[in-house]
């Protein structure tokens, strides 16, 4: 079935209250499933938390609280949250739940049958945050390389991941799939960071505590995290299981969305399984960079923390969405501040797409009692360029964001924004009313409200509800206005009205005060 897409998110460690890292990630997944289910596919996001292993142990025992019983407190609390966030997820799954548990067993036995996984001793280092094994060499400075943390010396029975046998295979398949990994330089850094120098096998079982899930044949082991974390973007959809028709119907993934601090899991070890499962690779595993902050990675320790929940409520949800998205260039790091924010806010959504809007309405209500002009063609040179500018700008929106440029790309919807603010500027439409130029004044209008029209179906994706509140203000009803396919279609309107009274989509903030605001919330 070709008409399909599948996207998973990382599963998350629910170890704490999610930040925006967190939301970005998850924003950016649901956004890329509502595109393409705009667009006719039948989209499916899968979405979770990755609930085993030491790290939660520890967690769970600090706050008094059984495993069990931790883990699904978090995951209702991130349900909330993700619903908060209009997050579409189709699937949401628990790594203790037992149609992930079952499964994940039987492929610990699969590869062990298969002479994949066989027994030794791990000796080495491990950095429990992470829930990663270091060499010695591979520390820095004697702490996590990763994360910079403190390491734990670890020497207990095992079972080892024979990884060496598929790197070959592994950099074959890199090279005759060059849409694998997004962006390319990731590739690269895989090649010379860690197979060329030589892959290690995998340590993928534990012997020193049992909150994981147990390998059937030798139970006082329980399978390694990353084992059993990375299998839940199959275990979800059923593989191995009496119904499995979800697995058949959307297996292989299209789109593997995780951040540069688990890619060298999703780039080699996720890979890797899934041949020895023999089954097919995901067609793109993109990866993202961070949101930093001024002073570096956020930390509860620096004071440097922002929630979703307090932009969200402050500003409301398409704000956050749209910041998220807009400030992160994907491919490098972001940064967020509270300065970026209000001034995004205040440019962007207020002055430039806020007030486009407010003057269309403002206008149609002065000159045609609110009707919408009929579209007539383009009798000016002006309404000319501006449609072959908007058609184009729908082009490189939708090249870019195809290729996963998506700040860049909605930068070009904004640069569609701010062309139809001049284009107001250089057909003054108020003089065309005072010389009775009728016609040409129609036709500004109907342009006008055919680009925010065009506007509103691009922003969709990630910013759903301002995109209905431009069409009901607008008075677009009809469900063919707002289709994509329907994008780069002029002349799809006739006989709408505009409300009586525009309504300010995004009201301009106090940029002092809400600076001062957003400091004090990093801090508590
Ligand atoms: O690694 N900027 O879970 P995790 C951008 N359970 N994205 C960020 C971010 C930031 N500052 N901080 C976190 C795990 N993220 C494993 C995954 S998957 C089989 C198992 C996002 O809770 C980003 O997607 O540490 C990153 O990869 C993920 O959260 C890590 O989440
Ligand atoms: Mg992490």
């Amino acid at each position: 079935m070709n008409n399909k897409f599948y996207i998973t998110t990382p599963i998350y460690y629910p170890s704490g209250r999610f930040h925006i890292g967190t939301a970005y990630t998850t924003v950016l997944a649901d956004s890329m499933k509502r595109y393409h289910q705009l667009k006719g596919e039948e989209s499916y996001l899968l979405t979770g938390t990755d609930e085993h292993g030491q790290k939660i142990e520890k967690k769970a025992e600090e706050v008094g609280k059984t495993p069990k019983e931790y883990v699904d407190e978090m995951a209702k609390m991130a349900k909330e949250l993700w619903s908060k966030m209009e997050i579409e997820y189709d699937d949401y799954i628990q790594t203790t739940e037992e149609r992930h548990e079952k499964t994940v067993q039987k492929i610990f036995d699969k590869f062990m049958e298969q002479g994949d996984i066989y027994k030794g001793e791990y000796e080495g280092w491990y950095c429990i945050p992470c829930e990663t094994f270091f060499t010695q060499t591979q520390l820095n400075d004697g702490k996590c390389p990763d994360c910079g943390r403190k390491v734990d010396l670890m020497k207990e029975e095992a079972y080892f991941f024979n990884m060496k046998k598929y790197a070959e295979h592994l950099l074959k398949y890199y090279e005759e799939n060059p849409d694998f990994i997004k962006p390319e330089y990731r590739k690269n850094e895989m090649i010379n960071n860690f197979i060329k120098p030589g892959l290690e096998d995998l340590c993928v079982s534990r012997t020193s505590f049992d909150w994981g899930i147990k390998v059937l044949k030798d139970p006082k082991h329980v399978v390694y995290v990353w084992l059993d974390a990375l299998t839940n973007y199959i275990t979800a959809l059923g593989y191995l299981s009496e119904d499995d028709t979800k697995f058949k119907k959307y297996w292989p993934a299209d789109l593997q969305i995780v951040g540069k601090d688990i890619a060298r899991f999703h780039l080699i070890y996720w890979p890797i399984f899934l041949m020895a499962l023999d089954l097919p690779l995901p067609k793109t595993i993109l990866v993202h960079n961070w949101i930093m902050m001024k002073d570096g990675k956020m930390s509860k320790s620096k004071g440097n923390v922002i929630y979703p929940e307090t932009l969200m409520e402050r500003y409301g949800l398409d704000s956050v969405r749209y910041f998220l998205l807009r400030e992160m260039p994907v491919s490098q790091d972001g940064i967020f501040s509270p300065e970026a924010f209000v001034e995004r806010y205040n440019f962007d959504l207020c002055n430039d797409l806020s007030n486009l809007l407010n003057r269309t309405v403002s206008m149609i209500n002065k000159y045609f009692e609110g009707n919408v002009p009929a579209y007539q063609g383009t009798p000016n040179e002006v309404d000319q360029e501006l449609e072959e500018y908007a058609l184009s700008q729908i082009e490189k929106f939708e090249q870019k964001w195809n290729d996963y440029e998506i700040a860049n790309s909605i930068q070009e919807i904004w640069n569609l924004v701010a062309r139809t603010n001049k284009y107001i500027d250089e057909t003054m439409p108020w003089a065309l009313a005072k010389e009775e130029e009728t016609l040409k004044l129609e036709s500004c209008m109907y342009h006008l409200v055919e680009n925010l029209r065009k506007i509103a179906i691009l922003i969709k994706p990630f910013m759903k509800d301002t995109a209905d509140n431009i069409f009901r203000q607008l008075g677009i009803e009809e469900i063919e206005q707002k289709n994509w396919k329907n994008l780069k279609v002029y002349d799809t309107i006739a006989h709408s009205k505009v409300i009586e009274k525009g309504e300010p989509i995004f009201m301009r903030l106090n940029a002092e005060e809400e600076i001062a605001f957003l400091k004090d919330m990093m801090k508590a």
